[in-house]
């Protein structure tokens, strides 16, 4: 039987895109839901196009009342019958409740080395720091944020004259390899270490 997956989105939902067109393949997953928590993110329709079951729970009527948001999300996920979540590109904080209740099941996608630059602008962060290489991680989530086992680490150089805008296009296409390969092994049962560098590093 196939794992059922569920994605989260809050914007593009390129990462999403990525883990669904792999799921298309032989795979041992399958997506059941698209949720996003914006009514304009443009992973919706991409969803959709793709006739995959989205949903959306907009925070905002939810303002400073999380437990309230993470209630009506953890309804329509529970009514999904998820084995995994996958968080890709969702930037809503979440509370340790809502998270243990998935624990074990949860993955994330942050665009840094982790432990390195959790949170936000970590494309401008890694060039402040001065590193010679950036990158992204999946790793399960835990209530710590952007914490949580590394299951997969990309890299790329930084390069002279890179700024935050270039840095993200030359990462983004190394995290849609990353995210399938890991939910690939995963799904399977495989929570082994994955490093991908660019071809030709
Ligand atoms: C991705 O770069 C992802 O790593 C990042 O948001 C972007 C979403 O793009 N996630 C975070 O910053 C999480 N803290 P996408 O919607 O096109 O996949």
């Amino acid at each position: 039987m196939k794992k059922r997956v569920a994605i989260l989105i809050s914007g593009s939902g390129s990462n999403m895109e990525a883990l669904v067109r792999d799921m298309e393949a032989d795979h041992p997953a399958e997506p059941v839901l698209v949720l996003a928590n914006n009514p304009s993110a443009g992973g919706l329709t991409k969803a959709a196009a793709r006739n995959i079951p989205t949903a959306c729970i907009d925070h905002r009527p939810y303002k400073g009342n999380r437990p309230a948001f993470e209630a009506a999300l953890t309804e329509a996920l529970t009514a999904a019958r998820p084995d995994i979540i996958c968080l890709a590109g969702f930037m809503r904080i979440l509370t340790p409740g809502f998270i243990t209740r998935w624990q074990g099941k949860m993955l994330n996608i942050h665009p840094s080395i982790l432990p390195l630059f959790r949170g936000l602008h970590t494309h401008q962060r890694a060039l402040d720091a001065g590193m010679a290489v950036h990158g992204c991680t999946v790793h399960e989530v835990t209530g710590e944020l952007d914490g949580g086992p590394i299951l997969g680490q990309a890299v790329i150089p930084v390069q002279a004259g890179d700024t935050p805008e270039t840095l993200a296009a030359r990462l983004l296409p190394m995290e849609h390899k990353l995210y399938p390969a890991v939910l690939r092994r995963f799904a399977m049962g495989d929570r082994s270490k994955l490093m991908l560098a660019p071809s030709g590093a």
